[in-house]
């Protein structure tokens, strides 16, 4: 049987990534596939850049729209990135029939219901495996493994290079700034870092990832995200005595009152297996009600670990292309007309536990108001620990771990907090979270 031959967008990291693996692996694609797929045609933005792969036998273009249009060309697979002109040529190639598959997260995040309803009115797929955890086949695992399953919350380190450098800063102390520059080197940072750091490229992944596992549309713009710019070496420290690790975490959850979405820096207990995943390596914790807590862990970023999402959803394509489109996954695991509108919370209303750190001066009664104003606001203290002042300072560090209270609360509470007299500078305040599997 004739191969299936592929355009390709994007002759970048990942671009490079997905040329090397199809041609190394042939073989064993074209055997698990049931036909070779073959890269015909490609686009990249400069022809001259250096590549990472061997681009002979492919016709190369700066043109993108030339590889869409190409009538040879049975499946795109875009990996441009952004929701601008990658929108527009995968909406295109959906309107010329052909299947697309994507590694871009913001585009699937942010156009994701309207660029599947477009596919289904022209009944091709569009495969997005890649645009979440880099090699972690969790798309794969959410949608199709734990089909039997009431997916009662997940949580995931879900960006490579925040995990990177906040485990570099925690191990060897390095600067915030010095590590970022060598994520960007290797290749695992977005093309915009504060998107990685600012948490917008594990909010984009996150969005995906709820919609999976829930059942409901794509709703980037109501995910809560906050960054990690803002974590010291003192809370990594703190953390560390208390028995926690500080983790960049997306966190999606049902609850009666709805459905939290939310990323930002989180205390784990140590013991936890995801507190130990490192460095670029990503992991999703999903808990189902009938299977319990599962954990998948792998390389989040990079060329290869990108490329065999890519591949294996060039896979999935090929497989797919002699069966009824009504017979295929859907792409949101569930199907069209059964997506829920379950409302996504604000961030105020999410319940959960805190680290509080504030700066006190060292004098009586300090520490009781504090505790009298947390008390006022029904938040209960689980430990506290004081750090005298060094000699020539006047003011001691003063840590807390709380129990579980409505953010509105805590909100609240900080406020009052913050106008006595006695406490200098803001309180630092971070969400604490057990992921016990019984929760
Ligand atoms: N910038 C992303 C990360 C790349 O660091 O995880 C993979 O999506």
């Amino acid at each position: 049987m004739e191969p299936v031959k592929v355009g390709l967008l994007g002759l970048g990291t990942v671009g490079g990534g997905t040329v090397n693996v199809l041609k190394r692996n042939a073989k064993e694609i074209a055997r698990r596939a049931g036909r070779g797929i073959v890269i015909t045609h490609a686009a990249a933005r400069d022809l001259n850049k250096p590549r990472i792969c061997d681009t002979s036998g492919i016709t190369l273009t700066s043109d993108p729209h030339a590889v869409v249009n190409d009538p040879n060309v049975q499946i795109v697979v875009e990996l441009i990135g952004g929701d601008g002109l990658a929108y527009e040529l995968v909406m295109r190639a959906i309107q010329q029939g052909k299947h697309v598959v994507t590694a871009n997260k913001a585009l699937i995040a942010k156009r994701g219901n309207e660029i599947f309803a477009a596919a289904r009115d022209q009944g091709v797929v569009v495969a997005f495996e890649a645009a979440v955890a880099g090699g972690i086949p969790i798309i794969k695992a959410i949608r199709e493994g734990l089909a039997g399953n009431h997916i009662q919350w997940l949580a995931g380190i879900i960006n490579g290079t925040g995990n990177f450098i906040l485990t570099e800063m925690r191990d060897k102390g390095r600067d915030f700034n010095d590590v970022l520059k060598e994520a960007q080197a290797l290749g695992y940072a977005e093309a915009d870092p504060t998107f990685d750091v600012e948490g917008i490229d594990a909010a984009h992944k996150l969005t995906i990832l709820a919609s999976i596992a829930f059942g409901i549309p794509l709703q980037f713009a109501a995910a809560y995200t906050e960054g990690i710019t803002k974590i010291t070496r003192e809370d990594v420290t703190y953390a560390e005595e208390l028995g926690y690790r500080i983790k960049h975490l997306g966190i999606t959850k049902r609850t009666k009152q709805g459905i939290e979405l939310r990323v930002h820096p989180t205390l784990i207990p140590e013991r936890r297996l995801i507190a130990n995943v490192d460095g670029v390596m990503n992991a999703v914790l999903v808990k189902g009600d009938a299977v319990g807590p599962t954990l998948y862990y792998g390389a989040g970023a990079g060329d290869e670990p990108t490329a065999s999402a890519v591949v294996a959803d060039l896979v999935d394509v090929v497989r797919a292309l002699t069966s009824d489109p009504e017979n295929r996954v859907p792409h949101l695991a569930f199907q069209p007309d059964a997506l829920s509108d379950t409302p996504i919370l604000p961030i105020d209303a999410v319940e959960t536990a805190y680290y509080l750190r504030m700066q006190a001066s060292d004098k009586p009664g300090v520490l009781a108001d504090v505790t009298r104003i947390l008390g006022d606001h029904q938040i209960s203290i689980e430990a506290i620990i004081q750090k005298e002042p060094a000699p020539e300072m006047q003011t001691a560090s003063v840590i807390m771990l709380t129990h579980r209270v409505l953010e509105k609360n805590m909100n609240d509470a900080i406020a009052k907090i913050e106008a006595l007299d006695a406490i200098n500078d803001k309180v630092t305040r971070i969400r604490v979270e057990t992921l016990n599997a019984g929760k």
